[in-house]
């Protein structure tokens, strides 16, 4: 007997992309880049150094057949600049060769790889001279760009070239909390400057490269809503928003093909003359303390719609250690999305953070972001429960 469809409440359009995301640095262990220089100063939260991380520089394989017993079509993950790149102009052909068998091997599983070039991590040789401060960085990432193009052209269709520019340059040049831990307005926009100059070469470097390559971002979009019904503060919003959310995109609009978005956040704001606060209700919230909110999803999803292009949510998940709201956090944001779907939005695909507990920046190892939580001695890979609900999901297209 034939199995009996299940009917679905939320069917999703054909040739959906379902995926999970990672990030070298968090994943791979044993890179040398800026980030492994600066943890070592104390500055990560749990004590921690990224060190093996998952191992999955060695256990690639492994964790693509992970994605497989997920029922997933995609996989985005990036590539560690600094390997590919050690030195200025000397590209090192093994680490390119191990990057073309992962994109090799995800197309063998039938997974369609969404690549990022720049997830937040650089060569030593690059951070030295200033980084994302040196006017010349865009051309230095337009030539690793086109090298990198080269080799994984063949196999990778999706690219992102920038990871959460704003989060980025907010967090490690105005903030003070990643490195180099700059405080300086300037420096956070002229960082934000270069990196919309650098997505705008490798836009083109890529297409250079490949005639049917599809280029974008991953931009992290938040939800502001006004705490007041009151017009001063309903203005501060507008304008954070706008500056938040929108300000980038709109300097590469003309370069994006499609728009990957993260979302993890709800803003409610209180503004007056005297500041500004978040004041969250926080009724459901991860490990972390961030606000559980799905219904923010579909209002970032509704505000992309102005720039007509396809859209992959490239992020959105939580750090749930116990595995006690997963579940229902994916279906939730899910049907939010699906809500989209059918108001109009070209929503192409989800990618859930993360496939694997990870190192998570300056927060080390401790908040669990996977699917599969990660034994950080052994590597051994465990699924939690929410892994086969997701599976189910990605396997009937919709739930
Ligand atoms: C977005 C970042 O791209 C990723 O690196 C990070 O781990 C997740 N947010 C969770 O904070």
């Amino acid at each position: 007997m034939p199995e009996k469809k299940k009917k679905l409440k939320y069917k999703f359009p054909a040739e959906f992309l379902w995926g999970t995301a990672t990030s070298s640095h968090q994943i791979e262990g044993g890179n040398e880049n800026n980030w492994t220089e600066w943890e070592k100063g104390g500055h990560i939260a749990d004590g921690s150094l990224s060190g093996r991380a998952c191992n999955s520089w060695e256990l690639y394989k492994e964790d693509i057949r992970l994605v497989k017993e997920l029922h997933n079509n995609t996989y985005r993950f990036s590539l560690e600049w600094s390997r590919i790149e050690p030195e200025q102009g000397h590209f090192d052909h093994d680490a390119l060769r191990r990057y073309r068998d992962l994109a090799h091997e995800c197309r063998r599983n039938g997974i369609e790889p969404i690549v990022t070039l720049y997830h937040w991590t650089q060569p030593l040789w690059f951070a030295r001279q200033g980084g994302w401060l040196n006017k010349q960085s865009p051309l230095w990432f337009r030539q690793y760009v086109t090298r990198v193009a080269k080799e994984l052209g063949r196999d990778v269709t999706l690219w992102c070239t920038i990871n959460e520019p704003l989060i980025y340059s907010y967090n490690s040049y105005f903030k003070g909390k990643w490195p180099p831990q700059a405080r300086s307005f300037w420096q956070f926009k002229k960082v934000l400057r270069n990196l919309a100059k650098a997505h705008e070469l490798a836009y083109f470097s890529l297409h250079d490269g490949s005639s049917d390559c599809r280029v974008g971002i991953a931009k992290n979009n938040q939800f502001f809503e006004s705490y007041l019904n009151q017009w001063f503060n309903k203005m501060v919003v507008k304008l954070v928003s706008r500056f938040w959310n929108h300000s980038f995109l709109g300097k590469v609009r003309d370069t994006l093909d499609f728009i990957g978005l993260n979302y993890y956040f709800h803003n409610v704001v209180y503004a007056s003359m005297r500041g500004y606060v978040v004041m969250n209700e926080n009724k459901h919230i991860s490990d972390m303390g961030w606000e559980i909110f799905p219904r923010g999803i579909y209002e970032t999803l509704m505000e992309l719609k102005r720039y007509n292009l396809p859209v992959y949510i490239l992020e959105n998940g939580l750090a749930d250690a116990r595995d006690d709201r997963r579940a229902d956090f994916i279906r939730e944001h899910l049907r939010y999305v699906h809500q989209a779907i059918r108001e109009g939005v070209d929503v192409r695909g989800y990618c859930h953070w993360s496939l694997l507990d990870n190192f998570e920046w300056a927060d080390g190892f401790e908040p669990k972001f996977g699917l599969y939580s990660v034994n950080f001695k052994t590597f051994e890979r465990t699924p939690r429960a929410s892994a086969s609900v997701y599976a189910d999901i990605a396997q009937n297209n919709g739930f």
